[in-house]
């Protein structure tokens, strides 16, 4: 057991509880000057904390409110693919947000959560995690979260946003190997178990205070860092979209959240979605 992680059994309820579980008092406390400050629910399962927070929203919940859970029964992923997560050892969160961009901008905040968990990784065990377009985590060449973005749309303006993600922290990916979507975690990248209310907090506080400086309108930094930690760019790339299958060079992330191919024939094509692999070496024409 790593020195972060103490057993003990709750007198009253009899269960084996671990230091590291997540506790919402505790980081009401850690995120009071945020604002994740006040609304911070913690499930121990659920079907998803992305459909938890839109049920939410349509409520009225306010911006800032934080979905937790220590397990999924129906963890969703993009493109209607699941996310799968054992309990009790990962991060799996959905953040409410009513921010007043137009919807086309919606992808900077997908873009600022990314950003905001990869420096949470890197504070708290050195890691450099990198972004793979469109907004995945990766770390040694294999997956370590993912996010997952909705939103409604009313007038031309975001009504409400939910910004998903599961970061994989302390569990062991190589018990479930999946052949074709590699996946890693904290413990696997660097042998030891995280605290997992730390890491958390971490995040909330980077995703907290660019929330703020996007805001106050400025946005330029974050496509810069954005695109500077985005491990497709300059790459041979092949990127399945709407059923097709393109090829081409990774130019750049436009301010859409759009990857920018550059074809055989020197065009520039924007692909709005997708997955994008990068392409073997001895495959290129
Ligand atoms: C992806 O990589 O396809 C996105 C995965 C997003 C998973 C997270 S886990 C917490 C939140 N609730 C969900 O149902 N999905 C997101």
């Amino acid at each position: 057991m790593a020195k972060n992680m103490h057993s003990y059994i709750d007198d009253h309820k009899g269960v084996l509880i671990e230091e590291d579980s997540l506790r919402p008092e505790g980081l009401r406390e850690a995120l009071k000057s945020t604002i994740f400050s006040n609304n911070i629910s913690l499930f121990e399962s659920t079907d998803s904390t992305n459909g938890q927070a839109k049920d939410l929203c349509v409520q009225g919940a306010p911006e800032g409110t934080l979905v937790l859970a220590e397990q999924q029964t129906a963890g969703r992923g993009r493109r209607g693919r699941t996310w799968q997560s054992p309990g009790r050892v990962n991060l799996l969160l959905s953040i409410v947000l009513r921010p007043p961009i137009e919807p086309e901008r919606a992808f900077v905040l997908t873009m600022i959560l990314a950003l905001a968990a990869g420096d949470g990784v890197s504070d708290i065990c050195g890691l450099r995690p990198v972004i793979k377009w469109p907004n995945d985590l990766y770390v040694g060449g294999r997956k370590l979260a993912g996010i997952l973005t909705e939103f409604s749309v009313k007038e031309n303006r975001i009504e409400y946003m939910v910004l998903g993600m599961g970061l994989n922290v302390n569990w062991d990916p190589d018990e479930n190997p999946d052949i074709l979507n590699p996946a890693t975690s904290l413990l696997r990248e660097t042998g030891h178990r995280i605290n997992r209310e730390d890491l958390l907090v971490r995040i909330m506080k980077h995703f907290d205070e660019s929330y703020k400086i996007l805001l106050s309108g400025k946005i330029m930094g974050f496509y810069r860092k954005w695109n500077k930690r985005s491990m497709v760019l300059g790459q041979e790339v092949e990127v399945e979209s709407d059923g097709k299958i393109l090829q081409g060079t990774a130019r750049k992330i436009d301010k859409k959240g759009a990857l920018i191919l550059r074809d055989s024939q020197g065009t520039d094509r924007e692909i709005l979605h997708g997955d994008v692999s990068l392409r073997p070496l001895g495959n290129h024409h």
